[in-house]
């Protein structure tokens, strides 16, 4: 199969860039002694996970089905974490976890007795600090529900659990600034981590960004796990899948409206939420930053401001002539719906050896079906 013959819109995640960012995640590893589960609430197309598995530990989950997900496609450790669990959740994943996260010590408390000597039990803290971008991604923003602040901890409560996990970064590009949050940590928790087994960082961790001084990291997270005694993970999304895919669309239409729009087969409500969701651009492979024809990459849903990006082209773009939409894996496979009846984008994946493997593709019949079946008495 030739890349010409597929039909847009498609994902396509190329193998090579993959074991590049695996590579990284490695020497981490070597350097440190972290382990690396991968957060499955950014990437879950198990079909590349035969790539990704010699590499890391497990995977980490933030509700049930990415558990059992986890646990069937994975294997490893599976990491279990939910900011609210029902009595039902706990019963079906404690059999198929390793470790058991609660969000809260009233979690804690309802649901302890049904993981006991099932799998290792843990709390998420909230560490009051945090390196986020946006407010909306900060897990330490005002009146924040994710994890317990130091002020309202029960101290007996590290004599119940086994691990604690944090999560505070959002891609975070700057390794002092990760030392910094892991020294406040260090101060505030010490003493409480000092009796535990493990502690996971969480994610946003961006160790495989261009020029990120992976052996200081690796040299603070090996000090911190030696001060406290304590097997540290991390819970790596983005950092793996990052600038591995790009979404191929296709130039449906041209308009004119103060500005020239390329309307496209795919839209960001639908196909790449997280552009719409936190207003960040996309990039298209095939702009340039000196190109004098200026166009708005918009999406062809109903909503009047769904666009991709405003970018530049050296010639002007053309009905039928097709464009890479970027960095386009973590958080947007996960995310993908069937908003105005858009057709989905099927999924491929270049291989190291250049074969196209199709991982999925969808239909009319996938659409229908999420929407309704026959009335099930
Ligand atoms: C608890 C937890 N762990 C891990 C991650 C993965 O983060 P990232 O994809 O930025 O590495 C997230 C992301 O929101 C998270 O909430």
């Amino acid at each position: 199969m030739q890349n010409s013959e597929l039909k847009t819109p498609y994902f396509m995640i190329n193998e090579e860039k993959l074991i590049a960012n695996l590579e990284k995640a490695k020497q981490l590893k070597a350097c440190s002694g972290v382990k690396l589960v991968l957060a499955l609430k950014c990437f879950s197309t198990w079909g590349v996970f035969d790539v990704i598995k010699p590499y890391l530990d497990g995977t980490t989950s933030s509700g049930p089905y990415e558990v059992r997900l986890g646990h069937e496609t994975f294997g490893g450790e599976t990491h279990a974490y939910s900011v609210g669990y029902t009595e039902d959740d706990v019963k079906e994943v404690a059999g198929l976890c390793d470790k058991l996260i609660f969000n809260s010590q009233s979690q804690l408390s309802a649901h302890r007795h049904l993981v006991e000597g099932k799998a290792s039990i843990g709390l998420r803290l909230n560490p009051g600090v945090s390196y986020a971008g946006q407010d909306l991604a900060n897990p330490a923003r005002e009146f924040s529900r994710l994890g317990v602040q130091a002020d309202h901890l029960d101290p007996t409560v590290f004599d119940t659990i086994d691990g604690v996990m944090f999560h505070m970064n959002c891609e975070n590009k700057d390794v002092d600034a990760f030392i910094t949050l892991l020294d406040a940590i260090s101060t505030q928790f010490g003493e409480q981590l000092d009796k535990l087994d493990w502690v996971s960082l969480g994610g946003g961790v961006f160790f495989t960004w261009p020029g990120y001084d992976i052996d200081k990291l690796g040299q603070a997270l090996k000090q911190f796990a030696e001060k406290h005694g304590v097997q540290l993970y991390l819970e790596p999304g983005e950092a793996i899948i990052t600038k591995t895919t790009d979404l191929v669309v296709t130039v449906v239409d041209i308009v004119e409206n103060g500005m020239k729009t390329a309307i496209v087969n795919s839209a960001t409500e639908a196909h790449r939420l997280d552009t719409l969701i936190y207003n960040e651009p996309a990039s298209i492979r095939e702009a340039s930053d000196n190109g004098s024809h200026e166009y708005v990459i918009g999406s062809c849903s109903c909503l009047a401001g769904d666009q991709f990006c405003v970018t530049q082209f050296e010639h002007p773009l053309a009905i039928g002539q097709q464009l890479h939409i970027e960095d386009s894996a973590g958080y947007t496979m996960v995310k993908l719906n069937w908003f105005n009846g858009l057709k989905m984008p099927a999924i491929f994946c270049q291989r190291v050896d250049g074969r196209i493997q199709t991982l999925n593709e969808f239909g009319y019949d996938d659409f229908k079906r999420s929407l309704s079946q026959w009335p099930i008495d």
